[in-house]
């Protein structure tokens, strides 16, 4: 089982690093195409796009060019949309927009971070290529790249002691199959964010339009209604865990030895440790409470809400920052408790751990299971049979 699962995630780590870091390749030179304001002129009337056809050479010094109409443009330079969008700058032309935004046909000037100080549409999309797309892309892999280097030089958390084959109860079947419905809806809506977000640098050029159009639209759909059942599960796991999760005195000491992860042993915890508290809080609670309010705005789930061009740009760009940094925490997350540490994942796959398991990393909460401040057995008289754990070695 151990196996298989660390050549998943060895598989799966390799594959989407290679993806990203193919992806962001592709960005700098879409970035790099992109110009950094929208001044009205002979090439940019709205940005030049990587797929665009490429104009051929000399058409701009055709006499009378700037006076081109743009059935004129089209024939010269096909795919050039210059002269309409210059005329739309000016305010030419008509929206049909409802309220809230009718007559609005060019969103009003500003600039969101790593943006220009230009029209808000426009600042939205320097926003999402300049500085989302690579910094986020990079982001993401630095934190594969991290646990890959941890995963060769620190290599796997042993058990110190010898399984000793009595289990103990570390999670019910309820919080097993709430914590499994929630790592299933992430991992279907990071792959599909992936997809939508960077996909068109790695997968177009080998799917081509048509086919990555349609895995797109389809993978959107799915994270579209993924997303409520990733939300509600969440409450459910954040009620859940939220007492054992709260800040205890023996959290500074397993901080100061570093969660022994860098070696000199683990300094005692209760049920959950520092690190998995840092990570409930930050992660799951704050950037995950954050990717689900901003992705129901964009779903429109949210009733009443004003749901604007700048209002959609904002909730696009919370979304986008909280679900990359969310991702590069779970990745963690997922590693230390699958392939980092032995026996992390029995708790959550069968429900128990071995004692000497629960003795090296959760020191406070065996003691308090055997001097029966915590029930030995959680889960009531009808639950599952003990399953066997770790095997201890002849
Ligand atoms: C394949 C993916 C995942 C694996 C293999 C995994 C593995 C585990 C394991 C083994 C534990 C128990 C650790 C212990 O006994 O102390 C755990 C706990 C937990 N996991 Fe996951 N997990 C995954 C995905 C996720 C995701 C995506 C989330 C949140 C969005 C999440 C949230 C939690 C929470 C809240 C706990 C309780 C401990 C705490 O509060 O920190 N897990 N996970």
């Amino acid at each position: 089982m151990f196996r298989v699962t660390s050549r998943f995630v060895a598989a799966f780590v390799a594959a989407l690093a290679l993806g990203l870091s193919v992806s962001l390749g592709a960005s700098a030179a879409l970035a790099a195409d992109a110009p950094a304001t929208l001044t009205p002129g002979p090439q940019t009337g709205t940005a030049q796009r990587a797929d665009q056809a490429a104009a051929p050479p000399g058409a701009s010094t055709i006499p009378g060019y700037l006076q081109q109409t743009n059935g004129e443009r089209a024939q010269v330079q096909p795919g050039n949309n210059a002269p309409m969008w210059r005329e739309i700058k000016q305010q030419a032309g008509f929206s049909s927009l409802p309220d809230p935004e009718a007559g609005v046909l060019i969103q009003p000037q500003t600039a969101y971070p790593g943006s220009a100080f230009t029209s808000a549409g426009e600042a939205w999309r320097q926003t999402r290529n300049l500085l989302l797309i690579p910094v986020g892309g990079w982001l993401l892999i630095l934190a594969l790249v991290g646990i890959g280097a941890f995963y060769l030089f620190r290599g796997k958390i042993r058990l110190e002691h010898k399984p000793t084959g009595r289990k103990i109860e570390r999670f019910t079947p309820f919080e097993r199959f709430m914590h499994w419905v929630l790592a299933f809806s992430f991992i279907a809506l990071a792959v599909s964010g992936i997809v939508i977000m960077f996909g068109k640098f790695f997968l177009l050029p080998i799917l081509g339009s048509a086919f990555f159009g349609w895995l797109t639209y389809a993978l959107k759909t799915i994270h579209n209604f993924i997303g409520p059942l990733f939300g509600l599960s969440l409450v459910i796991v954040l009620l859940t865990f939220v007492r054992d999760n709260l800040p205890s005195k023996s959290d500074l000491a397993w901080l100061a030895k570093g969660g022994g992860l860098f070696g000199g042993g683990e300094a005692p915890s209760a049920r959950f440790n520092a690190g998995e508290k840092i990570w409930f809080w930050v992660g799951v609670l704050f950037l995950g409470l954050l990717a689900v309010a901003s992705g129901l705005v964009l779903d429109k789930l949210v009733p009443n809400f004003p749901y604007t061009r700048s209002a959609m740009q904002v909730a696009e760009i919370v979304h986008a920052s909280a679900t990359i940094l969310f991702m590069a925490m779970a990745f963690g997350h997922i590693y230390i408790g699958s392939v980092g540490t032995e026996g992390a994942l029995d708790g959550m796959r069968t429900g128990y751990v071995d004692e000497s398991w629960a003795k090296q990393h959760h020191t406070l909460w065996l003691d308090a299971i055997k001097s029966g401040k915590i029930p030995a057995q959680r889960s009531g008289p009808n639950a599952q049979a003990p399953v066997p754990v770790i095997k201890p070695k002849a």
